[in-house]
């Protein structure tokens, strides 16, 4: 085999070999190893997630590639943004397919934390964000972005991150933590991506592997009608576009919405007309059995 060739078929492979990566479980031995790091001027590019990894968090984990010389990844359920004691239990966990699929990524430091690692003692802090948690997620799912908060922010301290990348799909969340590091001055760069989808249209989500397979075949059914709506945006009005929107996603018998807003994109607080200034986006959490899934749409006027 000519040197060329032997090249070729070592980028062929899954390339293990090329990126070396370390799963670790305290934050001691996370802090000395990007301090050496840090130390000679690498940048940290940093991913947090809850784990039941697919193709939307290796964006993330490209992107941060792209943009830095070494990548970190949390895996860490966060106990207290769940405000169901059962949507947390039924979290998916699949901590080893993970660590397979990191490991064919740019991700070097895999942090795989207990509860106990993160929150030694009960997080007592309470965030107040004011008007943009008031509405969507933050009015269904009470407490749930105080919970972000705290482990973003303790995640941040923990891993010291140039730059931070998160999936636009969790178009509140980006919000929330833009805020929270204005507010509590934390120097990291916060990168949102776009959000990658199934072939047939469904925003990718860790929940999506809970459904069953005749809830998998209809969830499509939520992203086609945020599609569908973009395209009547100039027809209908705010109000009549938003009452369209729940009775199509709810036309369909697997489907219940809990709500669909459209927002404007930096103060996330409902438009009443298309002339209002600034990009507005449509925001729609829906329920499908006992699975909750959430999408969003930019309105493009
Ligand atoms: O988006 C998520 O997966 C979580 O909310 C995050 C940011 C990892 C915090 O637990």
């Amino acid at each position: 085999m000519n040197d060329g060739f032997v090249l070729i078929y070592l980028f062929t492979l899954q390339p293990d070999f090329l990126y070396k990566m370390q799963v670790i479980k305290e934050i001691k031995e996370l802090r000395s190893i990007l301090d050496e790091k840090r130390g000679k001027g690498l940048r940290i590019g940093f991913v947090p997630t809850m784990g039941a990894l697919h193709a939307g968090h290796l964006s993330l984990v490209t992107e941060a590639g792209n943009q830095s010389d070494v990548v970190v990844v949390s895996i860490f359920v966060n106990p207290t943004q769940f405000n169901d004691k059962a949507d947390l239990e039924r979290y998916p966990r699949t901590l080893e397919a993970d660590v397979l699929l990191l490991k064919q990524t740019p991700c070097e430091l895999v942090f795989v934390p207990e509860v106990d690692e993160i929150y030694p003692e009960p997080d007592t802090r309470n965030f107040n964000f004011g008007s943009l948690e008031q509405v969507m997620e933050g009015q269904f799912r009470p407490g749930h972005f105080n919970g972000v908060a705290q482990v973003v922010s303790r995640l941040f301290d923990i891993v010291k991150p140039d730059k931070a990348f998160f999936g636009m799909k969790d178009f509140q969340q980006v919000a929330i933590i833009k805020a929270m590091v204005k507010m509590l001055g934390i120097p990291v760069e916060i990168v949102p991506c776009p959000i990658v989808r199934e072939n047939d249209g469904l925003a990718m989500s860790s929940r999506n592997m809970l459904l069953d397979p005749q809830q998998r075949a209809n969830a499509p059914h939520i992203a086609a009608t945020l599609f569908e709506a973009v395209t009547k945006a100039g027809q209908l009005s705010v109000e009549e576009l938003k009452k369209w929107v729940v009775d199509r996603v709810n036309e369909n018998p697997y489907l219940n919405t809990e709500y669909f807003e459209i927002v404007d994109d930096e103060t996330l607080q409902p438009v009443s007309s298309w002339e209002q200034r600034g990009a507005k986006v449509g925001c729609i959490a829906v329920h499908c059995g006992k699975i909750r899934l959430i999408d969003n749409v930019v309105f493009n006027r």
